[in-house]
Formats: structure tokens, C-alpha cells, sequence
């Protein structure tokens, strides 16, 4: 059997690392790796194939930047050529970039199969590009594989039949789990003993000069408290640029470039709390632990709020002071992590695919 692996941007590639590896264990299975080459600079992708051991890509169609429309056009045409060229039996794709769905359309009217790996989040709100990209490569996918229980009620409600569903749990988890004992020995250089990390990158907070002025503004105010740092998603770097702001960097608000995954991964297990407008980030700290405060208005992942340790404030930042106190006090709410999210979820696919 002969599966290919779509993946382009960098929340990919946490999530194909350990599907990889266990196809890569079963009898039989040939497999390729295509980066779109969505993300392209060396610390949004390349360090990431190193740190999470992936073999190079053995194709990449190095579509870069662009509008959606373009970006997504892009993937389509390059990746039509090599379907028609390999003709795999299985494509598989990951979580809800533009590379995801751009994969799935050429898949689908080729008559390929398709895997979605982090099938049926949600968040109801088309506002937001990645949901466009769930909500159609959900509906062309053969195979769905869902981390959490709300993903299959979602699916079945957008009636896809139910043998097309799996839950198999948090792919994302099994590369945390692998490489947490690695990331407790990191050592991160130039950041404080105790700090709150942020991350923000969503084009719901970021592009929107207002509210992206109004959180530069909070995070200088939240570093008085305890310093703050904030490795800058390139999106937010130019937008920031853009609006010729500065940000009082110093010693409370440090900024770094984006980190690398063990870099980022030991961040979070040291930081007393986290701000974000991530998706994988609410999932990883509910893994740890770690309180989360998401500056979104909603969620595709609602077991980080229902059962682990996220919080949403949506843009509002006097509740993301007042959630911000309440931690930082000690006032931390009842949390555990979601059923099968325990490092075996990519073992899961691995047995369905083969099966
Ligand atoms: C994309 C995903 C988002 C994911 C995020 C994680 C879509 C629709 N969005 O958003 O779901 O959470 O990745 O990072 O697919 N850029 C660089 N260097 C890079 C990559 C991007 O400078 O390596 C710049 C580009 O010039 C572009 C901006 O960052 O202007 C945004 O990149 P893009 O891939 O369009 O989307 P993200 O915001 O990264």
C-alpha cells in the first residue's frame, strides 16, 4: 500500500511525526512526504523536521505566501501533477491549514482516497479561514479520525456516515508524550525563572489594528506583574511592522522568534500560565497542566474547556486580567486529561489504515 503524507504548515508537523513512524512499523506500507511549502522560513519548518525526527520531504512544492485563494490554487496545481504521477492509494492529510484542504479537492476529483487526520473540530464560526478548511475536507474524506468524542457528534450531525469515523485520540499528544522527558532537560536560554507565555497569530486578533494594539498593550501592563514571554508568530511580526508599533521589549517582555518544538514544548511546562490564540497550544497545556487563557471568542477544542485547563476571554482584556489574577493566585479550576489522549492515538490510525 502506498500512502502519502500532505503537510505544510507548522502545526503539521507535530501531528504526521508519530503517524509516520507507526505506518513506518507495519509490513508492506511504502510512504511518501509532501510539504506544500505553506511555511517555508527555517524556524517555522525545517527545525521541526529535525527535532521531531521526520524524514525529508521527498517533495516539496514550495507554493510560499500568498493570498488564500492563491495559496490554496498553488497546492492544487502542483499536487495534481504528483497524484496523477503516483497514484497512492491513500493521502493522507492533517488538521485544517489551507494545505489540508487544497490536497483533499485534488484528492476527491481524482478519485484518490483521502485520511483526515484530526477530523470533526468545530467552532462554528466561518469566520475564521481554518473552519472553511475543516468543514470540506470533513466532507470529502473517506477515512475520519477524530481526537475527542464532540468530533464524531459533529460529523454524524453533518451527515457523515458513521463507519467513515474513528476516534482514536490526540495525534498531536503522542509527540508531546515522546518528547516531554527531552524538553524537562532543555535548558532555554535569555528567559526569566517564572514567566507567562503568549503566543498570538489568528488573524481575528492580529489583523485587526485595534485589538492587536489594545493585547500589545495588555502584555506590557501583564509584564509589570511577571515577565511575559512572547515568541512572534511571523503573521503578527509584519502586521505589527505594518502598523509601525513597538513593543517595550526588555527584560519583562522578552521577544524571541518562533521556537522550536522542544524549545516551546519546555516553555510551556515551565511558564505558570499561558496566553494564546493557538489551537494545538490549548490542547498541549490541558495536557501538561497548565492553565490557558485563549483571547478567542470560541473553540474547535471544547474538552480543553470542559474538562482540561483552558479558559476562553474572547477580546475581551479585562477578563483576561481578571482570569490572569485568578491563576496567578493560585485559584486553578478542576481539570484532567480527555480520554485517549495517551500517546498511542497515531498506533490507532496505523492499525485502521492497515486494517
Ligand atoms: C497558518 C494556518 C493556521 C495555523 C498557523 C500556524 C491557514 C489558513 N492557517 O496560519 O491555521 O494555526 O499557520 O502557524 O492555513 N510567513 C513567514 N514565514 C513562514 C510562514 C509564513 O514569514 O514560514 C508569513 C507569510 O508571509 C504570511 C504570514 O506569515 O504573510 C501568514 O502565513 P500563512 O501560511 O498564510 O498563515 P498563518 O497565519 O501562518
Amino acid at each position: 500500500m502506498q500512502i502519502l503524507h500532505v503537510v505544510g504548515a507548522r502545526p503539521n508537523f507535530m501531528k504526521v511525526a508519530p503517524v509516520h513512524r507507526a505506518l513506518a512499523s507495519k509490513n508492506g506500507v511504502a510512504q511518501m512526504l509532501v510539504h506544500t511549502g505553506q511555511h517555508y522560513d527555517v524556524n517555522m519548518s525545517d527545525v521541526f523536521f529535525q527535532q521531531l525526527s521526520i524524514p525529508a520531504p521527498d517533495v516539496n512544492l514550495g507554493v510560499g505566501s500568498g493570498s488564500h485563494a492563491k495559496q490554496t490554487a498553488e497546492i492544487m496545481i502542483g499536487f495534481e501533477s504528483l497524484v496523477n504521477e503516483r497514484r497512492p492509494d491513500l493521502v493522507l492529510v492533517y488538521g485544517d491549514v489551507n494545505s489540508t484542504v487544497a490536497a483533499a479537492l485534488v484528492c476527491a476529483k481524482l478519485g484518490i482516497r483521502i485520511g483526515h487526520v484530526e477530523a470533526g473540530l468545530r467552532a462554528f464560526d466561518r469566520t475564521m479561514p481554518e473552519e472553511i478548511n475543516r468543514l470540506v475536507t470533513d466532507q470529502l474524506a473517506d477515512l475520519l479520525f477524530t481526537p475527542s468524542e464532540d468530533g464524531d457528534q459533529n460529523l454524524e450531525r453533518e451527515g457523515v456516515a458513521k463507519e467513515k469515523i474513528f476516534l482514536v485520540g490526540n495525534v498531536m499528544i503522542d509527540t508531546l508524550v515522546r518528547l516531554l522527558p527531552v524538553a524537562k532537560q532543555t535548558k532555554v536560554e535569555g528567559v526569566p525563572e517564572e514567566f507567562i507565555l503568549v503566543t498570538l497569530h489568528r488573524p481575528s486578533n492580529v489583523d485587526d489594528p485595534a485589538s492587536l494594539r489594545e493585547l500589545l498593550d495588555a502584555l506590557a501592563s501583564i509584564s509589570k506583574k511577571l515577565p511575559v514571554v512572547f515568541p512572534v508568530h511571523p503573521r503578527t511580526r509584519q502586521r505589527i511592522r505594518d502598523l509601525g508599533l513597538t513593543l517595550p521589549a526588555g527584560d519583562r517582555l522578552v521577544l524571541l522568534d518562533p521556537r522550536p518544538y522542544i524549545d516551546f514544548l519546555a516553555l510551556q511546562t515551565r511558564s505558570r500560565a499561558v496566553v494564546t490564540d493557538s489551537g494545538g497550544i490549548q490542547e498541549e497545556t490541558t495536557y501538561l497542566g497548565v492553565p490557558c487563557i485563549t483571547t478567542r471568542e470560541n473553540t474547535e477544542r471544547p474538552v480543553t474547556v470542559t474538562q482540561g485547563t483552558n479558559v476562553l476571554v474572547g477580546h475581551d482584556i479585562k477578563a483576561l486580567h481578571r482570569e490572569l489574577e485568578r491563576v496567578l493566585n493560585g485559584d486553578r479550576k478542576p481539570h484532567r486529561i480527555p480520554p485517549l489522549w495517551d500517546g498511542k492515538a497515531s498506533e490507532r490510525i496505523a492499525d485502521i489504515i492497515t486494517k
